[in-house]
C-alpha cells in the first residue's frame, strides 16, 4: 500500500491553508465547517428521534446515535481548538492509507496549520468514522435529507430540461429532410440527427456544456443554510429569462430559424417564470458566458466533435440538480454518437455534504421513474411533464442496465491526495489503469479542481496544463476538462490582467460561486 512517489507536504507552490487569516480556507475552517458539523448532529438527532416504535432495533439505534453525536461533538471541539489530528479508529479499507499519511506527514500538524485540503478532507473522513464504528448507522448518509430537499426544489428546472430532451419536437427544421420523423423526435434528437459535425449538434453541445457547468453553482456545502429560494433563483437565472435570437416565442422557436435546443426558452414557458424575451436580447447563458473567466469550450468541442463511440469518464461532484445536468450532458454525448460508454465516478463516503454517492445516482433515476405514479417525488400536475420525466428516467435506467452507463467509486477520490498522484500512487493503480482507456475525463466542481491544481498559490496566469502537473504532461493521460464554479482561492489559466481586473470588480470573485472556468487539456 505504501508508496514514496509523492509527498503531500510539498505541492508545487505554497499550499492554501487555514493559517492565512484572510483566506477562504481560514473562513471555512473557522466558520463554515463548524456549521456543517452542527447540522450533521442535528440530522442524526432528528433521525433517531423519529424512529418508529415498531423498529425492532430502536433501542440499539438510539444508543449508537448518542455515541455518534458525542463523537461528532468531540470532533467539533478538536476543530475549533486547533487540536492535533489523531489517527482514525475504524476498520474501513482506506484506514491504513489515511493513518499512514497522518503518521508520516501530519503527525505534528493541526486543523489551521495543515493544508486546507488535508484538513477539510480529514473532517469528512472523521464524520464517516463516527458512523463506521456503529452497526446500525454504518451506511447512513447524514447529508441525504439535504440532498433530497434541494433536488425537490429544483423541480422547475428539472422538468423544463426533461421536456426538451424527451417530448416530441414540433420542430420542422430538421436537416434530415424527413419532417414526419422530425416531429416524433425530441428537440435534442432533431439536433443531433443532423450529424456529429453539424451546426445543430454544436449548438446543443455549447448549450448543454454551459448548463452542466452552472449546475455546479448549487452545491450544499457553500450554501451553509440552503436557501431553497436561492437555489431556484440560481437555476432560473441559468435556464430562464431573455433569449438568444431565434427563441422569441414558442412558435418562432419552432420555426425554420431556430435549431437551438433552447433550454432557456423552455424554462420560461414551462415554469412560467419570466416575461417573453425581446429579439436581440442576450440569453442568460450568454450573459453567464461572460463570467467564465477561462473558457476552453471551443477547444473541448474540437476534441468532442472528432470522437466516435468513445469512452467518457465523469468524476462527479454534487448530487441533486448538478448530477441531473451531468446526466443530461452525458446523454447528449451518447445520442450524438461521440461516446458509447460513460463511466461515472462517485464517492464512497458522505463527502463535502452534497457529493454523489452510488446510492444517490440510482435514487435520482428512481425519482424520475416515479413521475405520474401514486408515490411521485416531484409534484407535477401536467401529464406531459410527468411523461417526459418518466421517459427520461426509463431511458437513463436502460443505459445503466445495458452497461452503457457505469457507476463506480474508489477510495482515491475520498483520500487526502491531490490528483497529481493518481498516475503513480500505489493505492490508485487499478483506478488509473482503467481510466487510461478513456477518451475524456470530465472533472466536475470546485473540490475536484482544487485537487487537480494541488490547491496551492498559483499565479492566476499559470496555464491549466502546467498547474495539473502529471495529468497535463503524461502521454498516457487522456484529455482532461474541468467544469468548475469558483469557490476557493485558487484559479489558473487566466489571461494577464484578468485576475487584477476581477479584484476591482468583485473582491470575492474567487470564492463566491458567481464565476467559473472551463479548463481543458488536450
Ligand atoms: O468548503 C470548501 C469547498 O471546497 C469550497 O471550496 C466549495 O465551496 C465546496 O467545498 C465544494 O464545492 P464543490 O461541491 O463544487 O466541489
Ligand atoms: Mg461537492
Amino acid at each position: 500500500m505504501a508508496t514514496t512517489s509523492y509527498d503531500p507536504l510539498h505541492p508545487p507552490r505554497k499550499a492554501l491553508s487555514g493559517s492565512e487569516p484572510s483566506s477562504f480556507g481560514y473562513t471555512t475552517i473557522q466558520s463554515r465547517l463548524p456549521v456543517i458539523v452542527s447540522k450533521t448532529v442535528d440530522d442524526i438527532y432528528r433521525t433517531y428521534h423519529s424512529l418508529p416504535d415498531t423498529d425492532p432495533h430502536k433501542g440499539a439505534k438510539e444508543q449508537e446515535a448518542k455515541s455518534i453525536i458525542e463523537a461528532i461533538g468531540a470532533l467539533r471541539y478538536e476543530l475549533q481548538r486547533d487540536k492535533p489530528f489523531r489517527p482514525l479508529k475504524d476498520n474501513l479499507p482506506d484506514v491504513e492509507e489515511w493513518n499512514r499519511a497522518l503518521a508520516e506527514y501530519y503527525a505534528t500538524s493541526s486543523w489551521f496549520k495543515a493544508s486546507w485540503l488535508f484538513a477539510e478532507c480529514y473532517l469528512y473522513r472523521r464524520i464517516k468514522e463516527t458512523l463506521a464504528l456503529t452497526s446500525h448507522w454504518c451506511d447512513y448518509d447524514p447529508f441525504f435529507e439535504q440532498k433530497q430537499t434541494v433536488f425537490r426544489s429544483s423541480q422547475k428546472a428539472v422538468v423544463a430540461i426533461a421536456a426538451r430532451l424527451m417530448s416530441p419536437s414540433n420542430n420542422n427544421n430538421s436537416d434530415t429532410g424527413d419532417k414526419e420523423q422530425a416531429k416524433s423526435l425530441s428537440a435534442l434528437d432533431v439536433l443531433v440527427s443532423q450529424g456529429p459535425d453539424s451546426k445543430g449538434t454544436r449548438e446543443a453541445f455549447l448549450e448543454l456544456s454551459q448548463v452542466c457547468l452552472w449546475g455546479n453553482a448549487t452545491d450544499l456545502s457553500l450554501l451553509d443554510n440552503p436557501d431553497l429560494a436561492k437555489v431556484e433563483e440560481l437555476q432560473r437565472r441559468m435556464l430562464g429569462s431573455s433569449s438568444s435570437p431565434g427563441s422569441q416565442s414558442h412558435s418562432q422557436a419552432s420555426s425554420k430559424n431556430s435549431s437551438s435546443l433552447d433550454l432557456d426558452k423552455q424554462a420560461q414557458e414551462e415554469a412560467n417564470v419570466q416575461q417573453p424575451r425581446q429579439e436581440g436580447e442576450t440569453s442568460e447563458l450568454e450573459k453567464h458566458a461572460e463570467k467564465i473567466l477561462q473558457n476552453d469550450t471551443e477547444l473541448l468541442w474540437d476534441k468532442v466533435k472528432n470522437m466516435r463511440n468513445g469512452r467518457v469518464d465523469f468524476i462527479l461532484d454534487n448530487a441533486g440538480f448538478e448530477l441531473y445536468v451531468d446526466l443530461v450532458f452525458a446523454d447528449f454525448l451518447l445520442r450524438a454518437g461521440f461516446a458509447s460508454t460513460v463511466v461515472f465516478h462517485a464517492k464512497r463516503i458522505p463527502w463535502f455534504v452534497s457529493d454523489v454517492m452510488p446510492f444517490d445516482f440510482q435514487w435520482t433515476l428512481d425519482q424520475l421513474h416515479k413521475a405520474g405514479t401514486s408515490d411521485p417525488f416531484f409534484n407535477l400536475e401536467d401529464s406531459t411533464e410527468q411523461q417526459a420525466l418518466k421517459d427520461l428516467g426509463q431511458k437513463w435506467q436502460s443505459y445503466v442496465d445495458q452497461g452503457i452507463w457505469k457507476v463506480t467509486s474508489h477510495d482515491f477520490w475520498t483520500s487526502c491526495y491531490a490528483f497529481y498522484h493518481l498516475p503513480t500512487h500505489s493505492s490508485a493503480q487499478d483506478l488509473f489503469n482503467d481510466m487510461k482507456q478513456s477518451d475524456l475525463w470530465i472533472f466536475k466542481g470546485d473540490l475536484n479542481y482544487r485537487k487537480l491544481v494541488y490547491d496551492c498559490h498559483w499565479p492566476t496566469t499559470t496555464p491549466f496544463q502546467e498547474a495539473i502537473g502529471p495529468l497535463g504532461s503524461r502521454e498516457d493521460v487522456p484529455s482532461v476538462v474541468s467544469f468548475r464554479t469558483c469557490k476557493a482561492d485558487v484559479v489558473v489559466g487566466l489571461k494577464p490582467g484578468v485576475g487584477e481586473k476581477m479584484d476591482t470588480i468583485d473582491k470575492n470573485w474567487m470564492v463566491n460561486g458567481e464565476y467559473a472556468v472551463i479548463s481543458f487539456k488536450p
